[in-house]
């Protein structure tokens, strides 16, 4: 595949029925392997030779899986290398500290809640979050969703039990279904063309959104009046909206407006999901024309390796080693120093600036403890990453009723200790990386609407993991634009 959108589609070929790849996957394996540097020859099915965890292995039909598989292999990207390279450029300029990084949507997308007023207020969300953010930190806001894509799930326990049925966990949509049933919790690869369909659709009205007048910034700021006069935390946020508002009648007395300047009128939008089911993304993942030897995993902008399925000689670093997208890892407390500095070497060994997201995901608790030492040593290498922060796993907590769920006064929490710590450490606090909704949901508690843990069965609707609810998602920007503009005046 090229710039022009030109796709290298794969001919057809048979399936190998032992090893669930086609003979095309194992022709590419053989004969389209590129050197990578000292980890070896790479190709988009090499991942294959290495054990890999939180992939499924209990498929009962395995032909139908490389089937399925073959089918996605020649279906159109969702995505195209020139836009993964303009990611790559843009988190650069993050990792520089001259832009920041806004990442976030559901934990997972489910097909339930599959609806184009879902989408819309996903992207209104990110936008009115990243108005926020561009005006108190002075810089411009990269914006990436874990959207259009985000499904499979690593899971803590193979298992779910409830009263005395054991069944296997649900792993996310494209995966198997959430309804407690031996049934629904037997891997489908159906459900893999059904998750990239919705993602095609999803990616298409949200390019309509960013590009077709949508994003203008007259909208936003429209959104943002209604959120100041409606949110019981309105006050303490109506004097930043004010001032977003003031210079925006200023730019239109000047003559920039919407009509005048495009820019006000579009926004560049990007999306992300977690690497997880490889077979899938191996399907997706094509080779630049125009650039023979560099593939791209056209199933989203940017994609990230998750805490659990970080393991150096893992098929996920290997799969993600290869392909040139922007790649995100989650950093952990259970990561070591020296083996964060291998896992850069084989991610990103040309040291380029926006190849490699590190996201930390330690805990209120545990930020000051684990994350200092992880700075120090990636600064002192000289390595150049983008340092973002997700509060969000490392703030579990289950309520005696039997709810996970996530006090915003911990998320807020770890932001801020994230972002001293990386900043006292010489680096630049990048972005953030958030699980949240544009729906009024109440998953996590706290915020100025004050949900509490008996609100959390009203609108309790996550797939996975317990979500920011628009307002909270909303205020939490608000308070880390405060400190943005704190650290900018200092
Ligand atoms: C996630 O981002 O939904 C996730 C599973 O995170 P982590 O890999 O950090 O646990
Ligand atoms: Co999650």
């Amino acid at each position: 595949m090229n710039d022009d959108g030109r796709i290298d589609v794969l001919g057809a070929g048979g399936v190998d029925r032992e090893t669930g790849t086609t003979e095309d996957s194992q022709a590419m394996a053989d004969t389209q392997k590129t050197d990578r540097g000292s980890a070896g020859a790479w190709s988009p099915a090499s991942w294959r030779e290495r054990p890999a965890k939180h992939i499924p292995d209990d498929y009962p039909d395995v032909a139908k899986l490389a089937d399925v598989e073959h089918q996605l292999s020649s279906y159109p990207p969702l995505v195209f290398a020139g836009e993964a390279r303009k990611l790559t450029t843009r988190l650069g300029e993050v990792a520089e500290g001259r832009a920041f990084l806004l990442q976030g949507g559901d934990c997972a997308e489910s097909f339930k809640e599959f609806h184009p007023n879902n989408i819309r207020d996903t992207f209104r969300l990110i936008l009115q979050m990243a108005v926020a953010l561009t005006f108190a930190g002075g810089k411009p806001v990269v914006k990436v969703g874990r959207i259009a894509g985000q499904f499979g799930k690593p899971r803590s326990s193979p298992v779910e039990k409830i009263g005395d049925v054991t069944l296997p966990s649900y792993r996310g949509d494209n995966i198997n279904g959430m309804d407690f049933t031996e049934a629904s919790r037997v891997p489908d690869p159906e459900r893999l063309l059904k998750a990239y369909a919705q993602s095609a659709s999803t990616l298409n009205l949200l390019r309509a959104f960013a590009q077709g007048g949508y994003a203008s910034l007259v909208n936003i700021n429209k959104w943002m009046q209604g959120f100041v006069d409606n949110s019981p935390a309105g006050e303490r946020y109506r004097a930043l909206a004010a001032r977003i508002a003031d210079s925006m009648e200023f730019m239109a007395a000047c003559g920039i407006t919407p009509e005048t300047t495009p820019a006000l009128a579009q926004t560049e939008f990007y999306t992300s999901h977690e690497a997880l089911l490889l077979g899938y993304e191996q399907a997706l993942t094509r080779e630049d024309s125009t650039r023979p030897g560099e593939f791209y995993d056209t199933s989203a902008h940017m994609v990230w390796i998750g805490d659990r399925t970080r393991q150096p000689d893992h098929a996920h670093v290997e799969f993600c080693r290869g392909i040139r997208n922007p790649i995100g890892m989650k950093c952990g407390p259970s990561l070591d120093a020296d083996e964060l500095i291998r896992l850069i070497d084989i991610l990103n060994p040309d040291n380029i600036a926006g190849r490699l997201t590190l996201i930390a995901r330690f805990g209120s608790d545990k930020v000051a403890e684990g994350l200092p030492k992880l700075v120090r040593k990636v600064e002192g290498e000289g390595r150049k990453v983008v340092w973002s922060s997700d509060p969000m796993h490392g703030n579990v907590e289950k309520t005696e009723t039997g709810y996970k769920t996530r006090p915003f006064q911990r998320i807020l929490s770890e932001i801020g200790d994230f972002m001293d710590i990386v900043e006292a450490e010489g680096a630049h606090p990048g972005g953030v990386h958030l699980e949240m909704t544009g729906q009024d949901v109440t998953e996590c508690t706290g915020g100025s609407n004050e949900v509490t843990e008996s609100d959390l069965s009203d609108r309790y609707h996550t797939h996975c993991d317990p979500r920011l609810n628009n307002e909270q998602a909303l205020e939490l920007a608000f308070l880390i634009a405060e400190k943005l503009s704190d650290k900018r005046a200092a």
